[in-house]
């Protein structure tokens, strides 16, 4: 496959997401290796989404979220589930958008330039194993075209990855 990045750069957020979907559809045909595809599927989410500068996967573990596969600066490697929008997505098993993370009292800042964020929860089932975290340097960043788009695509990696990291 090959991932024309700058063909992106032209369309809208909705083409960019719709884009990024089909990217993420033909990855998950052709690659079955979870460490492999979790590593693309944020690279793709990078390249595709204008504004981002993270995105990446955190798993439960030992009773904390474990840093995954990701795109950006070095994150906390461990988040415990008392403390920030990653884990309260885990704990309520809801998707969480933050416009202004400087609003959300115990959001953790892994990178200073970030301003809003969107964390997923990823199920096997009912049992949430993990989240796909998204943040921007721009507060309000995400819309109804991230939020649908990312549920879609936490859908499709559900599909196929079903099992703890
Ligand atoms: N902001 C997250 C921590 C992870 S980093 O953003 C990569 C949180 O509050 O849980």
């Amino acid at each position: 496959m090959t991932f024309e990045l700058k063909g992106l750069v032209n369309l809208d957020d909705r083409k960019r997401m719709d884009e990024l979907i089909n990217f993420i559809k033909i990855q998950l045909d052709d690659e079955s290796d979870k460490l492999a595809l979790m590593s693309n599927i944020s690279a793709f989410i990078m390249g595709s989404i204008r504004d981002l500068n993270w995105a990446g996967f955190y798993f439960y573990k030992e009773d904390e979220l474990i840093l995954g596969p990701f795109q950006g600066l070095p994150a906390c490697t461990r988040l415990s589930l008392d403390k920030g929008v990653c884990a309260k997505a885990f704990c309520n098993k809801k998707t969480i958008k933050v416009d202004d993370v400087h609003e959300f009292t115990d959001h953790i800042a892994c990178d200073s330039q970030s301003e809003s964020e969107l964390v997923l929860p990823l199920f096997n089932e009912e049992k949430v194993y993990g989240v796909l975290d998204l943040d921007s340097p721009i507060k309000n960043r995400f819309t109804d075209i991230e939020l649908e788009g990312f549920t879609k695509i936490a859908k499709l990696i559900e599909e196929k990855i079903y099992e703890e990291f």
